[in-house]
């Protein structure tokens, strides 16, 4: 029987919002909390309210809608940072600002050019200032293991007794050794006062590739709360992977001793769906939700886990949600065959969802020999997609031509807002530049493309293909996503969308606001 519970904060809002390249919607941060919900986690770092009026709306809405899991806002230790964090989270059942400060010498001195005393100063008053709106402070000295530790103790003593009730031991920059972090920990647990009537939380960066190992090793020394991100996404080398901690801890009861509250058979799901949302791949030999993990190669694995899985597998992969997969859907699967498969992956669909997805899955049944869980996960995507982003064009036809001989050259005919079709051509750099190109010159826009990402889905020649593409116009940047057999018309679909939100947004800006127009 277990001890105690260790409690797991989830910022693949916030700091895993901070991997290069990605930027996520209003919508789609609300449905991977949503989706964090169902997994049970402790407390969701739904984004840093003060960086951007995008950024409180999604935390606001989150800590209105998502009841459950404790929703925090990180602050930086300054009174702006302070009043719109509690004003983001302020609605949720169970509110809590995360106030951050750097503690090292390098940081202070080189970033905040500030004395070790005033920056005491600030932690203080700051963490005052949270407590004074909040009952659920946490405090987070960042770049804790690069910091003296006769101060590291007396900061932590300080904003315990100005309200603290969580200490976040942050190693920002990955630089902390498992063996070093372990003894750090409890060297704490023995010298600072309070720290007993306080939540010790790690929060641990993958720089040498040692996130989750270092938080392991915090648990061991007595962490009982472990930040971190799913599919391990974040700033630079990405934070520890939050599944990979929870499988470990679970899968090694024995050693650690403690419970967790988190519905493991979520883990699979909620990497599927931040993969597909942040266009970030998982790695096919990732542990835990990884395309290999579960698949056995060589003849002697197979033997073995033929005649017992427990040979070859610490886990099985139901456990993690993994769906098993008995049916092999194609061009003459029925209705009901595609209806249990995704009912297997998670997906309750009304008949008239059935209905609308079948016909999408006959499509691409025609195209494709086999159509994986993959496949399925971009179809129930593209389905939602198409329901809930604003439409202004859609796309009719595409046709390209290119080689190495050719110049690239597409047509493309959309419907247009005032449904009727519309047909231009254009030539680029590439099929996609060409089909870009061809795109502008129907909707009369012109964005800069800042970003292309192909993701391929399945295996094989005729796998789906996802782009994520963003584009830039005025100094905002839109993302549109599609999938298809064809990369070409993936691009053009994702192309369309990014297009279509700039529209929206455009429109939405030029509406007049009630009562702003003279009478
Ligand atoms: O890595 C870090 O130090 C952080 C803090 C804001 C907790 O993300
Ligand atoms: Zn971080």
């Amino acid at each position: 029987m277990a001890d105690d519970k260790v409690l797991f904060l989830d910022t693949t809002l916030r700091d895993g919002e901070q991997s290069a390249g990605i930027g996520m919607t209003g919508d789609e941060k609300m449905e991977i909390a949503r989706q964090l919900q169902r997994m049970r986690v402790d407390i969701i770092e739904a984004g840093f309210a003060a960086s951007s009026p995008g950024d409180f709306e999604a935390v606001s809405n989150i800590a209105r809608e998502v009841k459950g899991p404790i929703i925090a806002s990180l602050a930086r230790a300054v009174p702006n940072d302070i009043d719109q964090a509690w004003e983001a989270v302020k609605n949720s059942d169970r509110p809590r600002i995360h106030v951050f400060l750097s503690s090292s010498e390098i940081h202070q001195m080189h970033q905040l050019r500030k004395n070790r005393e005033e920056v005491m100063e600030m932690a203080v008053s700051m963490v005052e200032r949270a407590k004074s709106y909040c009952p659920d402070v946490e405090f987070s000295p960042m770049d804790a293991t690069r910091t003296n530790k006769e101060y590291l103790f007396q900061m932590m003593e300080e904003v315990i007794r100005a309200g603290a009730t969580t200490i976040n031991i942050a190693d920002t920059v990955g630089y902390a050794i498992p063996s070093d972090f372990a003894d750090l920990l409890m060297e704490l647990r023995q010298r600072v006062h309070g720290i007993d009537g306080v939540t010790l939380s790690v929060h641990c960066h993958n720089d040498l590739g040692l996130a989750v190992s270092n938080s392991l090793a915090a648990i061991q020394a007595g962490a009982f709360q472990v930040e971190g991100c799913i599919n391990g996404i974040g700033e630079r080398a990405g934070n520890a992977s939050l599944e990979e901690i929870i499988m470990a801890v679970d899968t090694r009861k024995d050693l650690f001793n403690v419970e967790t509250g988190i519905d493991t058979t979520q883990i699979y799901p909620t990497s599927r769906l931040v993969s597909r949302i942040t266009g970030m791949s998982v790695q096919a030999n990732k542990a835990v939700v990884g395309e290999n993990a579960f698949r056995h190669a060589s003849g002697i694995h197979q033997d073995g886990v033929l005649k017992d899985r427990s040979t070859y597998e610490v886990m099985q992969p139901e456990r993690v949600g993994v769906p098993g997969s008995s049916l092999v859907l194609g061009k003459l699967s029925g209705r009901a065959g595609l209806q249990s498969r995704l009912e297997a992956l998670g997906y309750n669909l009304s008949r008239e969802e059935i209905s609308a997805v079948f016909e999408s899955f006959k499509d691409l049944a025609d195209k494709k020999r086999e159509v994986t869980d993959r496949d399925l996960e971009i179809l129930m995507d593209e389905e939602k997609r198409v329901a809930s982003e604003p439409i202004m064009y859609t796309l009719d036809q595409i046709q390209f031509s290119g080689g190495d001989h050719d110049v690239p050259t597409a047509t493309v005919r959309l419907i247009g807002p005032d449904q009727q079709l519309h047909t231009d051509a254009s030539t680029g750099n590439g099929p996609v530049d060409a089909v870009c190109n061809a795109i502008d010159r129907v909707v009369g826009c012109s964005c800069s493309l800042v970003d292309f990402n192909v993701q391929s889905v399945s295996e094989g020649i005729d796998s789906m293909g996802t782009v994520t593409i963003r584009v830039e116009s005025d100094g905002k940047v839109y993302t549109g996503r599609g999938a298809s057999t064809d990369i070409i018309v993936a691009s053009a679909k994702a192309y369309l969308s990014a297009v279509n939100r700039m529209l929206a947004a455009d429109e939405e800006a030029s509406a007049p606001v009630a009562g702003s127009t003279p009478d």
